[in-house]
């Protein structure tokens, strides 16, 4: 019988819903720039991480910049993104987060964060959800931006758990396929993902309990 030790949950998208402010904080800056970009193009930005994202932003306008003016860009759209999160607050976990986080903890099960995003502890501080966590991995300590697994490899290491015993929650497709290249089981939480990427999917963390996914994520894996 397998055995699930650990959950790693991504945040952006999974817990909170800041995607929307880093859409806005990015779109701004590419308006600033004089073009645009979509919902659809956005996609491609949740998982990657600051600098990634903001090179496929500018490769979308057709504008090229020298290092300095794109440390520049990315530091002004990190200082609207931090502006449009002050306010922060338990309010803004999706539904049923908390609950599954407190079920995990309950059930015995190790939760770790793995987001790509430096900004992610403060916000886990203000959303009133750190104490659940048993490691914190950030785009601090996880240079290497999703799809590469180093986030989530970090994440079962702090939690002493194997690549299979875990189980990754991600709404991004980088997230999923990051999952997958180190060996974890997946979840796709949201609608936004293609069908079948994940093993299991779920608009939401509401309704879940830790034994629904561990039974339905067992099922697809052989
Ligand atoms: C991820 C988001 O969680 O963090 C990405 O999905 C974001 O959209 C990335 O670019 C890095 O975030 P930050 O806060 O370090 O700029
Ligand atoms: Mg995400």
């Amino acid at each position: 019988m397998k055995e699930i030790k650990a959950f790693i949950f991504d945040l952006d998208g999974v817990i909170t819903d800041t995607a929307k402010y880093h859409y806005k904080a990015w779109r701004r800056m590419a308006n600033e720039l004089g073009f645009d970009f979509t919902e659809e193009e956005n996609e491609q930005l949740k998982g990657v991480g600051r600098m990634e994202s903001l090179e496929k932003i500018l490769q979308w306008g057709g504008i090229t910049l020298p290092e300095e003016e794109k440390k520049r860009l990315a530091d002004q759209k990190n200082q609207w993104y931090l502006e449009y999160i002050q306010d922060i607050s338990p309010n803004d976990l999706l539904p049923g987060a908390r609950e599954f986080l407190l079920a995990t903890r309950d059930a015995g099960i190790k939760s770790a964060l793995g987001s790509a995003s430096k900004n992610a502890i403060p916000i886990v501080e203000k959303l009133g959800v750190l104490h659940f966590f048993d490691a914190l991995i950030d785009g601090n300590k996880a240079p290497k931006s999703k799809p590469d697994p180093q986030v989530f490899l970090l994440g079962a290491e702090a939690l002493n758990a194997k690549p299979e015993e875990c189980i990754v929650f991600e709404d991004s497709l980088a997230g999923i396929q990051a999952a997958k290249n180190g060996g974890m089981h997946t979840v796709g939480i949201g609608y936004m993902l293609p069908p079948d990427v994940a093993d299991f999917h779920a608009g939401s963390l509401e309704f879940l309990t830790p034994s629904i996914v561990i039974t339905e994520v067992l099922k697809h894996s052989t």
